[in-house]
């Protein structure tokens, strides 16, 4: 498991009552950061993860917030901001896949005005509101962005065409935002393939069996695989931004 001691250093992560944004929350505050860990305000799981957290010790705190919701999202992280006293890094993991069941990209039908709108809000807007929000606090510490998109948006199938396009925007908008916030801040991404979180636990087995078929490694990732890329690109990397690093046990 990667390490460094980030006593000291301040962290907001956004979705992160659960699955990857969880296990990142956690990676973070065990190696001495301060995290504040973003939910949707009617996610009860929110709270009583980071209450479990500074159960054990760490410091955590929980920030209620929408990201799909223009004014809510920038007031969040100016909350996360004040609370934490400033900002090192800022995740943007928070994203939805606006369905239950994989959408098969034959059927136009399915999505409609309302769908590309939620998961354009949540998964593109939403990462462009937090990083705007975060940018004169990240400025100033000099730190980091890191986006959570997906191999979706590098040309595999995801969830539904809309779920695709809006992570290869978030690809292309962590190339923009590298560019136009730096030699400030670093902007990077990463890519996860199928990650055991409780967004996938709903998909049809045989679905999930095949992908791990193609899969170098044999299984599907686990959060903590992502979470220690998120942390290697936040922690270190310091000459590498505009980057996207594929997490995909080499199913790719
Ligand atoms: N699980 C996978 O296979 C997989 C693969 C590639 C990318 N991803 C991406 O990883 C990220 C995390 O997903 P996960 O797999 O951990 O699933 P998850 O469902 O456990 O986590 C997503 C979290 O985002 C939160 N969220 C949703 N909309 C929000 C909003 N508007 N504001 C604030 N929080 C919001 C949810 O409540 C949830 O806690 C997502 O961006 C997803 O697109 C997941």
């Amino acid at each position: 498991m990667i390490g460094a001691d980030l006593s000291g250093k301040r962290i907001l992560v956004t979705g992160a009552s659960s699955g990857i944004g969880l296990a990142t929350v956690a990676l973070f505050a065990r190696n001495g950061a301060t995290v504040a860990l973003n939910h949707l305000p009617d996610d009860g799981r929110g709270p009583a993860e980071a209450e479990r957290l500074a159960g054990q010790g760490l410091a955590v705190t929980a920030l209620p917030g929408d990201v799909a919701n223009p004014g809510e999202a920038e007031a969040m992280v100016a909350e996360g901001i004040a609370r934490l006293g400033g900002l090192d890094v800022l995740i943007n993991n928070a994203g939805t896949s606006g369905t239950t069941a994989p959408i098969a990209f034959e059927d136009l039908d399915a999505m409609t005005e309302e769908f590309w709108g939620t998961i354009l809000s949540t998964n593109l807007i939403g990462p462009y509101r937090c990083a705007r929000a975060a940018a004169g606090a990240l400025r100033a510490s000099r730190g980091a962005i890191v986006n959570t998109a997906s191999v979706a948006g590098l040309g595999r199938r995801g969830s539904s065409i809309a779920y695709s396009a809006s992570k290869a925007g978030l690809i292309n908008l962590t190339r923009s935002l590298a560019r136009a916030l730096a030699p400030d801040i670093r902007v990077n991404a990463v890519a996860p393939g199928l990650v055991e979180t409780p967004w996938t636990a709903a998909w049809p087995p045989e679905r999930k069996a095949a992908t791990v078929e193609r899969t170098m490694l044999a299984r599907m990732a686990r959060p903590e695989d992502i979470a220690e890329t998120i942390f290697f690109l936040a922690a270190g990397a310091a000459y590498i931004t505009g980057e996207t690093i594929t997490v995909d046990g080499g199913a790719m």
